[in-house]
């Protein structure tokens, strides 16, 4: 039997606890020995829940990294901007890692972590969930038995969802370049390096518009406040992102609970917490008086080595979210949101579907599509065994599917075509 791997978290946020659950599920191979973060109910809510000793505790991975090395590997699940120290930190006192996506915000930091990883022989595995999904390892069969043959091209829908944009991307976390990241990077990501992956050859050239067309000043209604819970009942209920709508009446008071409601409380939700929230958080702004600069849509063009193409295009305007593939090969054509595969056979002039939710293959449902524990399952074998073959979110992976989307983002500011190196 394998050993178990002593893991620390960084950032005892919402990722943090995400992956850090995959522990009860397997107590045997993996356990959590230490926590680091500034945010003393985070960080005590996670000591208790794992049994960490205080002496294990730390204010955030500086403190940590003041330490010698205390355990297998760490889980980095700082904010993006905050990828890249302690991950260097760590890689300088040899802990593998798991970190976060996206890598760091620039390509210049990315480059930074990479040589740190390489050079001190960690393994490095980013959360590229998608690519651990039991969608992606069937369609992968799907596509090398040849069934629709070569593809020849791709279009990828990535609706983020109206609510989870005015949440996330307008209000939330990564709203604003400068503090986080650009769309691009932090939502897409990783849908650039699933195609990517599922294409498995390089990408030569490619193209980007956007543009943040509806969620800023311009576009507040006539005689809207600037905070939902103090707009005129006439024009508040008439607004698709209102606070009060959504994190209220939509889910509070229909007894939903946890993410993404759980963000704006710091756990669990209570109807005062939540008023508080919506009076004085940042998640109670009117989704057109904040400082958001992040674009509401974008499309990105790829062209392979071979002439091969694939077309992406992230939207906020969709209502239930939700990725979407076409793929188009010389023998057949695939249909897919995910969960159901619709394969059509040129040759023979059939469909056929695969549910991805009736293939048993001894993974638990998690976040992601089952995504979150498929990559820790693979990150902890790989600890444990030192057998580094399941990691297919490496570092030379995700450096170069993070320098298409660096390149897609230069296209995108200066109207340009890239050609990659
Ligand atoms: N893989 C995915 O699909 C996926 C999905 C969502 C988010 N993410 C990424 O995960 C990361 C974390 O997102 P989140 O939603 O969990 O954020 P979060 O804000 O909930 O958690 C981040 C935590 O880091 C802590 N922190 C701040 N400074 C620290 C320090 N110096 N040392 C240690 N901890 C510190 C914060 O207090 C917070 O608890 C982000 O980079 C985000 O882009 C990935």
């Amino acid at each position: 039997m394998s050993k178990t791997v002593e893991l620390a978290i960084i950032g005892a946020g919402i990722r943090g606890n995400g992956y850090a659950r995959f522990t009860k599920h397997y107590p045997d191979r993996v356990k959590i020995v230490a926590v680091a973060d500034p945010d003393a109910v985070r960080r005590e809510r996670m000591a208790k829940e794992y049994d960490i000793p205080p002496e294990r505790c730390f204010t955030g991975y500086e403190e940590f990294c003041s330490h010698p090395k205390m355990c297998d590997a760490v889980a980095i699940c700082t904010q993006d901007n905050l990828h890249e120290a302690p991950a260097i930190a760590c890689a300088e006192l040899k802990y593998d890692i798991l970190l976060e996506k996206p890598m760091a915000p620039t390509e210049e930091a990315c480059r930074r972590i990479a040589d740190a990883v390489r050079k001190n022989g960690v393994l490095l595995t980013v959360c590229h969930v998608l690519r651990y999904t039991k969608f992606t390892r069937t369609l992968k069969e799907i596509l090398a038995s040849g069934e629709i043959g070569e593809i020849i091209t791709m279009q990828h829908l990535e609706p983020v969802g109206y609510w989870h944009q005015a949440h996330s991307y307008v209000r939330g976390n990564w709203r604003n370049e400068k503090e986080s990241s650009n769309m691009l990077l932090a939502k897409c990501c990783h849908d650039i390096d699933w195609i990517y992956d599922i294409f498995g050859k390089k990408c030569s050239m490619i193209q980007s518009f956007g543009t943040l067309r509806h969620f800023k000043k311009s576009e507040q209604p006539a005689g809207a406040a600037d905070r939902c819970v103090d707009c005129p009942p006439r024009i508040e209920s008439l607004c698709p992102y209102s606070a009060c709508k959504y994190y209220f009446r939509n889910r509070f008071s229909r007894g939903l609970r946890g993410w993404p409601t759980s963000v704006l409380t710091n756990g669990p939700e209570t109807a005062e917490k939540l008023e508080e929230a919506l009076t004085c958080g940042p998640y109670g702004r009117c989704v057109y008086a904040c400082d958001n600069d992040v674009v509401d849509h974008q499309v990105v063009n790829m062209s392979f080595e071979d002439g091969t193409t694939a077309a992406m295009t992230m939207t906020a305007f969709n209502f239930a979210g939700g990725r979407k593939t076409r793929i188009f090969g010389t023998r057949g054509e695939i249909d897919t949101d995910s969960s159901i595969i619709t394969i059509h056979n040129f040759l023979h002039d059939t469909t056929r579907a695969v549910d991805i939710n009736t293939i048993n293959d001894g993974g638990i449902n998690s976040g992601h599509g089952g995504g979150d524990f498929g990559l820790m399952d693979c990150f902890v074998s790989a600890v444990a065994e030192g057998d580094r073959k399941c990691i297919i979110s490496g570092v030379d992976n995700t450096l170069n599917s993070h320098l298409l989307v660096f390149a897609a983002e230069k296209s995108r500011k200066e109207n340009t075509v890239v050609f990659m190196d």
